[in-house]
């Protein structure tokens, strides 16, 4: 296994751990009404996500794949997406274990971020050994064929990681990938935008969690990537935590998503005494930035780590709760979802498009539902976000009808099933978003082919 130097200090990790004899408590918070009882449901009432790395050799282990089933409704394959992964050799392509993750994933009612098209570590033997301009055209096919393999069915991808250097230089990192050329990130972003346009775009990156000389790298890279149209919607910040976040976490995050793109926290793991108390804080951080669009933890029990000896995660090697898991429960559930604006970042295809434009019909229903509708769509396609609001009482099952133009065809959805893929199609619920408190919302989504400009949606409580 190859290893990145991180800024993990063991010693201060020790020291911390004998300073503290008590260990971590449990804060219990009284569950407010509504509160859900699990991370993904809990998550998707503030129109979030929560999200986990999954590991394919894992699926057949039943306590996990329980937990994956009952608390995520985001996963991201921890290797099997990766460059070594899916083109061992040149030419030739393998996503088996890709497939099968992505599968178990969809098949469960939950969506996937993939992981990761371009990153230094985990390059095939074949490209370590190459430079210049056949490497170049190595990447960028790679690029291309995976995007293009999974097309319609990833929610973002990171498209390129950790292609910045540590310490105060705020510049790239030496690697083969860099010396094809600075413009290689931007190159591999079109690429990937042509391949697979619904999905989101990010760029993903360590030792980013606080404002400091990388981040600061990272955020003009970005600022310079929209000003020139350069497509990206979403940055990956990490989140490889010992002790605590940094104390400017959340204003880290703001100033990434004040720039336009959605944030994505993508890898969390923290180790240390304090862990209860920090999960809890990063969590709070996301949901007090309207973009940030979810939490994904770098795996589910602390046997899953690739932080070995480490216990960074939720969940005991036996799969029992941690109280680092009801910290984050309790805050996600503390949340006022009239207080989070969903975050649903336009994303910036790069044909020339219908510009995104929300269309938002919704039929009063005091003791039911509404259903509103914003869409994003570039020429041939387009990704709708259905947000469901119960009337004045609570909801234990929706029913939503879309009145889909002629020439458009669902081609895939999330968080809800529907009956019929054109015309009018109806929607409803799935197990764990069904229950809707009153005055607060659920979002569901789906991807199509064609124009769904105008398309009108009702709501029904079932
Ligand atoms: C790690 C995996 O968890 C390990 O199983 C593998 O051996 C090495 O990679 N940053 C990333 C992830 O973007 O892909 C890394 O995952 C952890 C650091």
């Amino acid at each position: 296994m190859k290893t990145t130097s991180r800024s993990f200090s063991r010693a201060a990790l020790a020291s911390a751990f004998l300073a503290t004899s008590l260990g971590v408590s449990l804060v219990l918070a009284t569950s407010a009404a509504g509160a859900a009882s699990t991370l993904g449901a809990a998550a998707a009432q503030t129109g979030r996500y929560f999200g986990t790395a999954v590991s394919a050799g894992k699926l057949g282990d039943s306590t996990y794949v329980n937990i994956l089933n009952r608390e995520f409704n985001m996963v991201t394959a921890e290797n099997e997406m990766k460059w070594d992964a899916t083109e061992p050799n040149r030419g030739q392509f393998s996503y088996g274990r890709g497939d099968q993750i992505l599968n178990q994933a969809v098949s469960n009612g939950k969506r996937v971020r993939g992981h990761a098209l371009l990153w230094h570590q985990q390059e095939p033997g074949w490209a370590q050994r190459m430079e210049g301009s056949d490497l170049r055209q190595a990447m960028m096919n790679h690029v291309t064929q995976v995007a293009t393999h999974y097309k319609g069915k990833i929610y973002a991808w990171d498209v390129v990681n950790e292609a910045f250097a540590d310490g105060g230089s705020g510049g790239r990192r030496d690697s083969n990938l860099q010396r094809t050329g600075n413009d290689w990130i931007e190159a591999a972003f079109r690429a990937a935008r042509a391949a697979d346009p619904a999905a989101k775009l990010c760029y993903n990156d360590y030792n980013t969690d606080g404002i400091n000389a990388k981040s600061t790298g990272i955020y003009n890279m970005i600022r310079d990537f929209k000003a020139r149209g350069v497509p990206i919607d979403c940055v990956g910040i990490q989140s490889h935590l010992t002790n605590s976040a940094p104390g400017d976490y959340q204003a880290n995050l703001q100033r990434f998503a004040d720039l336009g793109v959605e944030v994505q926290i993508t890898e969390l793991d923290i180790a240390g005494a304090n862990q209860a108390n920090a999960y809890a804080a990063v969590t709070r951080a996301c949901l007090a930035v309207a973009r940030c669009a979810g939490i994904t933890v770098w795996g589910i029990r602390d046997t899953d780590s690739w932080r070995t000896g480490e216990n960074p995660l939720l969940f005991d090697g036996n799969g029992n709760k941690k109280a680092a898991y009801n910290s984050v429960l309790d805050a996600l559930n503390a949340a006022t979802p009239s207080t989070t604006t969903t975050p649903t970042t336009p994303t910036t295809p790069t044909t020339p498009t219908t510009p995104t434009t929300p269309t938002t019909p919704t039929t009063p229903n005091p003791g039911g539902c509404t259903a509103s509708v914003s869409l994003n769509s570039w020429n041939g396609g387009f990704v709708a976000t259905v947000k469901v609001t119960a009337g004045g009482t609570a909801l234990s099952g929706w029913r939503v009808t879309t009145g889909l133009p002629g020439g458009a065809a669902v081609t895939n959805a999330w968080s809800a099933t529907n009956s019929g893929t054109t015309g009018s199609v109806t929607w409803s619920n799935v197990s764990y978003n069904g229950n809707v408190a009153a005055g607060q919302s659920t979002e569901f989504g789906f991807q199509g082919t064609g124009s769904a400009q105008g398309m009108s949606a009702t709501c029904a409580a079932s």
